[in-house]
């Protein structure tokens, strides 16, 4: 960041998601309960997972990675977003807004690429299950988790390391309740496009490459129970609409957002809501709800904390 002291703007100004008052309180309200439930929700499988030697598999190690990644991803937007809700003027740093904006994208990448590894891990599992604990096996689980985090952070560091250097010399008011990058571009004094076309590019790809490949294992997978349906099926089946589910509701409003030509309509704002507070509180149900193993470790969990409040 030493080009800063060439810029003017040392902060930005947000303008929230809308001007009506009873709107503001509602979502408010709205997006506090959201993100309390998806933070206990996801803690709740980690912990779940980390502490109950019953879900030790590879499913549930992604799982929880996914919990763990969800956490983070709410915490990034929502609790500034919260705190501003009731202030006049919202105002963010230089550095918090670029903060946002890599994080965002860090998590973002690593939990698309780590939503193709649980994909993996259950074509593994459905198609060649004898093979299953050889092949995903810890090392190759460790190696899916942090190959994620790797490709996440690049992806987003080629994208700031770009804009974080332009000039920022005096419009500093983003129409939006977060610093998104396609608005932020837009408040540059120089001419963007070819570093839109960048970052469009750059997003564009790592969404719809990575929603590409799990549309495809997944057809192939549920092809594959298809032809060899018999008693154990359905539960595979049960399994895998909870993972198509939450790939389509995670990658739905992101490719809106990046491969919509331009932000002009408020509606790429509202579907930011959605991948902020949303997705992240679905996951934890959408598993969770679905999974008998996850609930018979949750009631095992919750019934030694009971026990270990009545002796101590
Ligand atoms: C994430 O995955 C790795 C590799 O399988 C595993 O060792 C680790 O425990 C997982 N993290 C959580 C929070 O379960």
């Amino acid at each position: 960041m030493d080009r800063r002291n060439q810029s003017t703007v040392s902060e930005f100004v947000l303008l929230g998601l809308t001007n009506s008052w009873e709107i503001q309180l509602l979502l408010s309200v709205f997006s506090f309960l959201f993100y309390l439930a998806s933070m206990m929700g996801n803690l709740v499988i980690v912990f779940t997972v980390t502490l109950d030697a019953h879900l030790h598999f590879p499913m549930y190690f992604l799982l929880a990675n996914l919990s763990v990644i969800d956490v983070l991803f709410c915490s990034i937007i929502a609790p500034k977003m919260i705190c501003d809700i009731f202030k006049k003027r919202k105002s963010i740093s230089f550095c918090g807004c670029f903060t946002q904006i890599f994080f965002s994208h860090a998590v973002g990448g690593t939990e698309m690429v780590l939503l193709i590894a649980m994909a993996f891990d259950r074509y593994v599992a459905i198609c060649k299950p004898l093979h299953y604990l050889t092949v995903m096996s810890p090392r190759m689980c460790l190696y899916f988790v942090v190959t994620s985090w790797v490709i996440g952070f690049i992806h987003s560091l080629i994208q700031v390391v770009f804009v974080v250097n332009l000039p920022f010399c005096g419009p500093n008011v983003l129409d939006s309740f977060y610093c998104d990058l396609p608005r932020l571009l837009r408040l540059a004094c120089t001419n963007t496009q070819e570093l839109e076309f960048m970052v469009t590019v750059n997003s564009g790809l790592i969404s719809v490459g990575s929603f590409i490949v799990l549309v495809i294992s997944y057809i192939f997978i549920l092809f594959t129970v298809w032809k060899h349906s018999s008693g154990g099926s359905s539960k595979a089946i049960s399994t895998l609409s909870a993972h198509i589910t939450v790939v389509v509701l995670f990658f739905g409003p992101l490719m809106f957002f990046y491969t919509w030509p331009s932000p002009t309509s408020n509606l790429d704002k509202y579907l930011a809501i959605f991948d902020a507070f949303i997705t992240p509180f679905l996951n934890p149900v959408i598993y969770t709800f679905r999974n008998k193993e996850m609930k018979a470790a949750m009631r095992r969990l919750c019934s030694h904390v009971v026990h270990y409040w009545k002796i101590s």
